[in-house]
């Protein structure tokens, strides 16, 4: 993990952060010092959240994105945010690099931000060709291109379906690998686009882009999203202090459930949101990312 102490820009992101009154509140009402943003992107949240630390507080930022960590270094820096490079998962030694014991909350937006989705390199929107890419790291594991080739049918399919609920998970999955026999593999985002407008019938409504399921599915395979998640959800208890809040914002119900789940079983939680915040109407009209946001909030239990 390297770190940075550079300040998050408005201009240079085009990231419109979701949900950004609710979290500063359920943040601010416990009065933290310390506060670690786990998904730093377009630092939204973050700018948001050092107005609610004190004049001795700290923000500490983690995002997986080098890119991230580029926009950050090329901002005059500031005293109270410190970023690091790094999967959320590392939060406690990002903590210990800061000399912090404990944080009084935490806040997670999932999912990817529109910063990346505009990178025509990355290969997150299925409306630009590119690579097939779909790493948040780039420099770390492999891209969505080479993942497909290192895996059996079955495996293509059954992630396809797990992590996209796509139902032509099959058909896709088959079509991948016939071009890989054929010596021609997926390589490009429209490469994959074809086989999904091929394989997915659209449904009564066309309400959604045949390749969004499995791009899905992919992005969250390739960068191991779910594993990460349930894995923080459970050491998270050790980072913050008691009455110490997390924060998660999720964008689809693998992730919301998992989030659910975790708060309301393990007796470490004490669920604040009964039933998940939604993005009002105006929020979702200005900002369509926003309209299938979920926000949970719990506590760390006191004993
Ligand atoms: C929705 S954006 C966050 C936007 C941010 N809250 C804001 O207001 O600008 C999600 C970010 O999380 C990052 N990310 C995804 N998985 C991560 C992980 N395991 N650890 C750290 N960052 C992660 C992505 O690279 C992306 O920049």
């Amino acid at each position: 993990m390297s770190p940075s102490t550079d300040p998050p820009s408005e201009e240079s992101t085009c990231h419109v952060s979701v949900l950004p009154d609710e979290i500063v509140q359920w943040v601010a009402d416990c009065q933290p010092r310390v506060v670690i943003d786990g998904t730093f992107g377009g630092g939204g949240h973050a700018r948001r959240l050092l107005d609610v630390v004190p004049a001795d507080g700290l923000v500490i930022g983690l995002d997986r994105d080098p890119a991230v960590l580029a926009r950050v270094e090329s901002q005059p820096p500031t005293e109270r945010l410190t970023v690091f490079l790094g999967s959320y998962e590392q939060a406690g030694e990002a903590m210990k690099r800061c000399d912090v014991k404990a944080a009084d909350a935490m806040v997670l937006d999932l999912g990817l931000s529109s910063d990346q989705l505009a990178d025509r390199n990355r290969g997150f929107s299925f409306q630009n060709d590119g690579p097939l890419d779909l790493r948040f790291d780039p420099e770390s594991g492999v891209p969505a291109s080479e993942w497909l080739s290192r895996r059996s049918e079955k495996e293509i399919a059954d992630a396809i379906y797990q992590y996209g609920e796509e139902r032509a998970s099959r058909r896709i999955a088959r079509e991948i690998v016939g071009r890989q026999r054929e010596r021609r593999p997926v390589q490009t985002v429209n490469d994959l686009v074809e086989i999904c407008r091929r394989c997915v019938r659209r449904g009564k409504h066309h309400d959604i882009h045949p390749a969004t399921r499995t791009f899905q599915a992919l992005r969250i395979a390739v960068n191991e999203e779910l594993e990460i998640l349930k894995r923080t959800l459970q050491i998270a208890p050790q980072w913050l202090s008691p009455g110490g809040r997390l924060a998660v914002i999720s964008f689809h119900s693998l992730e919301d459930r998992l989030v659910k789940t975790a708060f309301r079983d393990d007796p470490r939680w004490n669920v604040l949101t009964r039933k998940p915040i939604r993005p009002g109407d105006a929020e979702t009209q200005a900002n369509p990312r926003a309209r299938s946001a979920k926000l949970r909030v719990a506590e760390r239990a006191t004993s």
